[in-house]
């Protein structure tokens, strides 16, 4: 009692008491409800952080609003106060944290002397003992290295890892052989960056300029690559009544193109953002969340376009890839993969079945710029498991989708499984090699496929040249005919209703990455020998639900294999093989390969590890202890080879020593 008497006497001479007599009660609030935890002045405590910035992007109605759901899986208590204690509070964290326009926080601003004689002056986003990250006046961000006599030298990347793959390509083979055969035993990790409040990452980071850029659900951190401190962080809270794999709080990537960064939101909104603070620039609602669409993938920057599609094929969603213009958010074309009657491709839909025909684009595709092709896949029919109203082939579900980059015309398509009822995306990315076949130089377009098959087109005709089965336990096609098209095989329903089909619910391989390499001719991914039950049901499709039409459950007494696998991409044979253990629960491990002869992948019982690619051998191994959801990358900052991965929910970046 005599505390409050003395503050509010005080008061009448401060700028505090003012807002204390307009706002009576919001003090007290904070003392009983907040400061536990974000400390007395809000600038973080035990248990909470240093509110102080976040608050000042927010206005008073979301603020409010915020306060009333808060993130309690986060630590963050939801408070439901009456209007006027509410509005008391909001008033009162107005006066401990002024709002700034959503400017930055308060500036610690530095002058440092350069190894070369000049200064450098700019706002500090991070500093260590021996490393300074800053934000010039220029709006440009520095890393800095501190050199033996007490100057900086500027660092970066002088190699990029771009896009999600790597390059437009999609193949995830690098040309950097800093790390090799010799010496990969000596791999150790150089950093890890975790992202707090996830489940999990299933990002590939990007890198370009030395800045790494790491997203989640609704969430980006921009890195320095070669220490993994914090540039900058954007998030917004995650769209609540989600359904579909964002409702699981991860994204796959972003994309760059000069100054600006592209992602989607869980809610299949396309975002653009200044790459050097993280300032949004414009919005775009791809599609309405409410009719199942939502958002894991990383964009791709085609010229002065972003394209993209989204997630929802479990969902029943009507799939699409659109493409948008980089500097306003501006729709050019959009290209839908089901068909309405009446158009190309409607009359592979019984009745209005296409409605809700799935077929979402949700990985990113691949371009080639001579030819001026996008090559995006696209995902499962729906109801998944249940074909009965949808009779036909289902154009165009488990595709591979050429389109004119400037137009979103179609210029060639290739499906790899019709009529499918075994969810078998053909979301694995399409792989761009330009290399002899059967003596001639030929732009080839390669895919190892869910549906268990090996594929090799020319990417300019659409023509198919070769399709191999991949796996050894495979019942559901018997050939692929001259036309491409599976014969199918009679498959006997069990007296239960089940059939017995293999590859399983998570296909010969899935959207993880692959990697051809020319040194060795040989194409890698992880492939995985399992066979499911599938029994089928009945559905209407519904907002806010799955639309899977049946269920699938492991075939008893079956093991899963899951192996790193390499083919000869001019004959489809297996050249080696590398079983895994713990393939009980097969993870999504990519992979990437190097013009030194390695093979990076995530192995299934949690290792990282490194193969030799000519025959298999592994040459090292980290044991993460982590169940992958992710693919690798590799750059070379400062002159040192980096291999990054999301392991959990960090990244871990591995070098060689000094
Ligand atoms: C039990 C501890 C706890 C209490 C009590 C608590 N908070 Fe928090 N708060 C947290 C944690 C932890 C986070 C960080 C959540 C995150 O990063 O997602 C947080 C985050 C926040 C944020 C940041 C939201 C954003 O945009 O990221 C604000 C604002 C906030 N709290 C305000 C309050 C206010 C006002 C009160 C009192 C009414 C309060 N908190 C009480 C733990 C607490």
């Amino acid at each position: 009692m005599i505390m409050r008497m003395s503050l509010l006497s005080l008061g009448f001479v401060g700028a505090l008491g003012m807002a204390l007599a307009q706002a009576p009660n919001g003090r007290q609030q904070f003392e009983a409800r907040c400061s536990r935890c974000h400390g007395g002045d809000a600038t973080g405590g035990e248990s909470g952080p240093n509110i102080v910035a976040r608050i000042d992007g927010r206005n008073d109605a979301d603020l409010g609003a915020f306060l009333r759901i808060g993130r309690p899986s986060a630590g963050m208590p939801a408070f439901d106060l009456p209007a006027p204690e509410m509005s008391a509070l909001v008033a009162y964290l107005r006066v401990l944290v002024p709002v700034s326009n959503g400017g930055p926080p308060a500036e610690v601003r530095k002058t440092v002397q350069m190894a070369d004689g000049k200064t450098l002056e700019g706002r500090v986003l991070n500093e260590g003992m021996a490393e300074m990250q800053m934000l010039t006046n220029d709006r440009r961000i520095r890393l800095l290295r501190k050199t033996a006599d007490g100057r900086y030298r500027q660092v970066t990347s002088e190699t990029d890892w771009s896009t999600y793959h790597g390059d437009a390509s999609g193949n995830r083979f690098t040309k950097l052989t800093q790390i090799d055969k010799s010496n990969v035993a000596r791999l150790a990790p150089k950093w890890t960056f975790s992202v707090p409040n996830i489940t999990q990452l299933q990002n590939t980071p990007v890198v370009v300029g030395g800045v790494m850029y790491v997203s989640s659900a609704n969430e980006v951190y921009a890195l320095d690559a070669g220490s993994g401190r914090q540039l900058w962080h954007y998030q917004r809270d995650r769209t609540k009544g989600l359904v579909g794999n964002a409702s699981g709080g991860f994204n796959r990537g972003v994309a760059i193109s000069g100054d600006r960064l592209f992602m989607l939101t869980d809610n299949a909104h396309l975002m653009s953002m200044n790459r050097f603070n993280g300032e949004l620039l414009w919005e775009t609602e791809m599609a309405d969340w409410r009719q199942n669409y939502n958002g894991t993938s990383a964009p791709l920057v085609v010229g002065n376009l972003v394209i993209s599609g989204t997630a929802g094929g479990d969902e029943g969603v009507r799939g699409f890839v659109a493409a948008y213009e980089a500097a306003t958010g501006k729709e050019v074309w959009r290209f839908w993969t089901v068909p309405k009657p009446g158009e190309p491709g409607g009359e592979t839909w019984k009745g209005k079945s296409g409605d809700h025909g799935a077929a979402a684009t949700w990985m990113t595709g691949t371009y080639d710029p001579q030819l001026d092709l996008v090559y995006w896949p696209s995902g499962n029919p729906g109801p998944d498991f249940n074909g009965d109203n949808r009779d036909g082939d289902n154009l165009y579900s488990d595709c591979i989708l050429a389109l004119e980059a400037k137009t979103g015309k179609l210029k060639w398509y290739f499906q790899f499984t019709p009529h499918d009822i075994h969810d078998w995306d053909a979301e694995e990315p399409p792989v761009l090699v330009d290399t002899n076949w059967q003596g001639q130089p030929r732009k080839l377009l390669i895919q190892a496929n869910r549906n268990g098959l090996f594929y090799v087109f020319d990417r300019a005709s659409g023509q198919l040249l070769l399709a191999k089965a991949f796996l050894k336990k495979l019942n559901w096609a018997k050939e692929i005919d001259k036309k491409g098209r599976p014969v199918l095989n009679e498959l006997k329903e069990l007296p239960n209703g089940e059939s017995y089909v293999c590859p399983g619910i998570t296909g010969g391989t899935n959207w993880y990455s692959t990697s051809f390499n020319p040194g060795t001719g040989l194409y890698y991914f992880q492939a995985l020998e399992r066979c499911n039950l599938f029994s089928k049901r009945d559905m209407e499709w519904e907002a806010g639900k799955g639309f899977m039409g049946g269920t699938v459950r492991p075939a008893p007494d079956e093991p899963y294999v899951k192996s790193l696998r390499a083919i000869d991409i001019r004959t489809g044979a297996i050249a080696w093989d590398l079983p895994q253990a713990d393939a009980r629960f097969p993870r999504s491990g990519g992979v990437i390969s190097t013009a030194s002869g390695l093979v990076f992948f995530g192995e299934n019982s949690g290792s990282f590890m490194a193969a030799d690619a000519s025959n298999g051998k592994v040459l090292w191994e980290f044991a993460a202890n982590q169940a992958w959801r992710s693919s690798p990358m590799t750059y070379m900052f400062d002159h040192r080879q980096y291999i990054a991965t999301a392991a959990g929910t960090s990244i871990i970046a591995f070098a060689l020593p000094e």
